[in-house]
Formats: structure tokens, sequence, C-alpha cells
């Protein structure tokens, strides 16, 4: 159970809500190709307008280096407008907390909708600057931090804005997330299961030295599994392979067997010769990687293999696709994991980041249990990390 204070504890009739929420959604032309991020973060706000709160809503969009057109958050609110089917006020202001801001949170009305400007439109944001935290704090009673997505970031939004407010809680998002992962990797129904894909095994070294304390199996597949099938001494012939990380991938399983941990590897591949759907493409076995083809996607034996280690676990969490599954002819094996944790009697948390997209490309989405909106917060809650932005709300009383 999640020891802090939720939007469930709150008093907000009349009074002003500052909500701290993730809409860095990714955006294409103008276009907001993805609404994941503003869909999941709905729940808190309309339980905040229909209990009569003034709701004011701040993200950050991209890294912008300074305000930029490009990177403000006009889309959000127009389409979160459509999804509420409610004006949604956009204060566009370039110091995010400036005249614009002020006038139309001072023309609020209880359960009316302010979205700010984008919060990196203030260059204190990512130093967790006093001013700017103090600027976001004025305009609020209240503070909700409902970004799971930035809760890895100790910035003025996430992080220094609590201390310049009354009350501070966590919404319904942050809340979902927290049990979900928190649950699935601390306190898991067992068999236990994690599944660790994706590009590069130095972007998940600590992941996989925390989840081998906790899991059953680990099953890793995707373009970090030719690190580990060089350690087993294979070639791995042009596909990815990070030579710096061969002797930490030795060692990682040498822990997996230490610990009596199941580590599940690729046993046959299919490889490509070249980095392109339009390819010459055939499966091969794993340990018989030819120069000239690189890796794309698990073979079937493999597909098979880590279907069987899925189907009878009870907790089963993923990280990373197994291959380049916006490829059509290299989709086969991220879309056999997911229809396996489909298919399970038990608990499916996809962890975010390129896994989420993919089971959201791939019409998984409604057969998991939870799809986290969190890239990086997701993998540093997944390496055990304590996420500054979770820290900073109060406790419960
Ligand atoms: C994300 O997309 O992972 C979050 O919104 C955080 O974004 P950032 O990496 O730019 O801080």
């Amino acid at each position: 159970m999640l020891n802090k204070k939720t939007v469930d504890d709150l008093k907000v009739s009349g009074k002003n809500v500052l909500v701290r929420c993730d809409f860095n959604v990714p955006i294409q032309d103008g276009a907001i190709t993805s609404d994941a991020r503003i869909v999941g973060a709905l729940p808190t706000i309309k339980k905040l307008i229909a209990d009569g709160g003034r709701v004011i809503l701040c993200s950050h969009l991209g890294q912008p280096k300074e305000v930029d057109p490009a990177f403000s958050l006009a889309p959000v609110a127009k389409r979160l407008g459509e999804l509420l089917d409610k004006l949604v006020v956009f204060a566009a202001d370039d110091t995010v907390v400036g005249d614009n801001a002020r006038q139309a949170v001072s023309g609020m009305k209880d359960g009316d909708v302010v979205l700010l400007e984008n919060t990196r439109f203030r260059k204190e944001e990512t130093k967790n600057g006093e001013a700017f935290s103090k600027d976001l704090a004025s305009l609020a009673d209240i503070y909700v931090d409902d970004a799971f997505g930035s809760s890895h970031r100790a910035h003025c939004s996430t992080v220094g804005v609590t201390q310049f407010v009354k009350e501070s809680a966590v919404g319904y998002l942050m809340q979902k997330e927290i049990e979900y992962l928190g649950n699935a990797v601390n306190n898991p129904v067992r068999p236990f299961v994690a599944i660790l894909g994706g590009a590069k095994v130095s972007d998940k070294i600590n992941v996989i030295n925390n989840l081998l304390e906790k899991v059953d199996t680990l099953i890793i597949g995707g373009g970090m599994a030719y690190t580990f099938l060089k350690a087993m001494g294979h070639g791995v012939g042009d596909s990815l392979l990070e030579a710096d990380k061969v002797e930490y991938s030795k060692q990682m399983m040498g822990k997996a067997k230490e610990k009596g941990v199941k580590l599940l590897l690729p046993i046959d591949t299919v490889v490509s010769d070249k980095f392109s759907n339009d390819s010459n493409f055939k499966t091969v076995e794993s340990s018989k990687i030819e120069d000239g083809w690189m890796g794309v996607d698990i073979g079937e034996k493999t597909r098979e293999l880590f279907a069987a280690a899925i189907k009878d676990a009870k907790t089963v969490i993923w990280n990373g696709p197994m291959g380049v599954f916006e490829m059509e002819n290299f989709n086969k094996g991220t879309i056999a994991v997911a229809q396996a944790m489909a298919d399970i009697d038990g608990m499916s948390v996809i962890g975010g980041g390129d896994s989420a997209a993919a089971v959201i490309q791939l019409g998984f989405a409604d057969k998991m249990s939870h799809i986290s909106t969190g890239g990086g917060a997701s993998l540093e809650f997944l390496e055990g990390i304590v996420l500054p932005g979770v820290a900073a709300v109060e406790d419960r009383a």
C-alpha cells in the first residue's frame, strides 16, 4: 500500500489545485501521434473537476533549451478539451507563470481547467531553482503530482514546488503506476518472470542486477541479447554489440546461477543482411550468426521457449522489444511475447517506453494488467531507485 496522500484524501472544493501531469507526448507536424499520457491523466482531472476544484495543469514537453513555439503545450490543451468535452483555457505565457497565467487563474470558477505553458520554457525548471518553484506554488493551495513519467526528475514542477504549497498528494495515475510496478517488483505472486529487451545492455545494467535479486526467471531478447551471446563465446556477426559490457554480461550470468534464477537467451535468431524491412533474412542458431548478417528478431524456437516460460507465470514484467518490431518482417518475436503475456492467468505489466509503444501498436493494449506511461521513470523504478517526484509528496498521516 502506497503511504502517500492521494487525491481521495483532499478537500478541493473552491481551491486552486496545481496538477503536474506528464503531457510529454509525441508530436509530429503539430499533431499529437499518441495521446496515451493525456488519457492516463483524465481520472485525476475529472475527479478534481467533479469535486469543485479549480484545476491548474502543468507539464513539460520535450527538451527545449529556450522558449520555442515548436514545444508549446497548445496542442495538448486542444486534445485535452476534446477528451474532457470541456473548455481547457491555455495560458500561453513564455514565463509559464506570467501575466497571462495569473489572469487565467484569477478568473477561474470551481471546476474550471487551465493549462500552463511548457514548464521547460523556464530555465530554472530542470535545475530545481527556487524562484520558479515559488512561482508555481503561488498559483495554488494544493499540489497534486500525477506525472509518473517525470517522477525520476528532481525539477521545480515535480519536487521544488512541494516545499512551497500547503498540501500535496499523488494523483490516480501515479498511484496506479506505483502500485502495479511496486507490487510486481517487490511483492510478486510467483512464479515471477521478467523479460528484458531493447537495444542496449548499458541502458539496463542496474535493472538486470536488481531484477536478478527478485525474479524466478529472467528472459533476455532484443538487441541486448547479442552482448550476452558474445559473453557465452559465440560470434554475433554484424549484430549490435557492446564490447565493453561483455564482462558485465558474464558476471550477470554468474549471478543468475548463484541466485538460482533461470536465465533464458535466444537459441535461434532471425538475421538480416541489412537494417531494412526490404532485405534478405533467414533464421539461424544463435551460436551461428555469421559476418555480414545482423540479428533483428528472436527465431521461432526461441519464441516457443520464451512463451513456455511465460505461460505459467503469475507475475510478468516486460521492458524492451524482442526485435525490430517497427519492421513487419521482424516483429514476430515481440508479438509472440505480447501474446504469451496476454494469455497468462496473472499480472502482466509493461514497463513503459518502446515495449509500451509495441504493445499498443500491435493491438495487445487491452490484454495487459497495466501499461506504464513512464519510460526512464519505470526503468529507474525497476532499478530499485526511490523516485524523487514520489518521495517529495506528503506521506499519509
Ligand atoms: C519521458 O518521456 O520519459 C518523460 O516525460 C521525461 O522526459 P525527459 O526525459 O525529457 O525528462
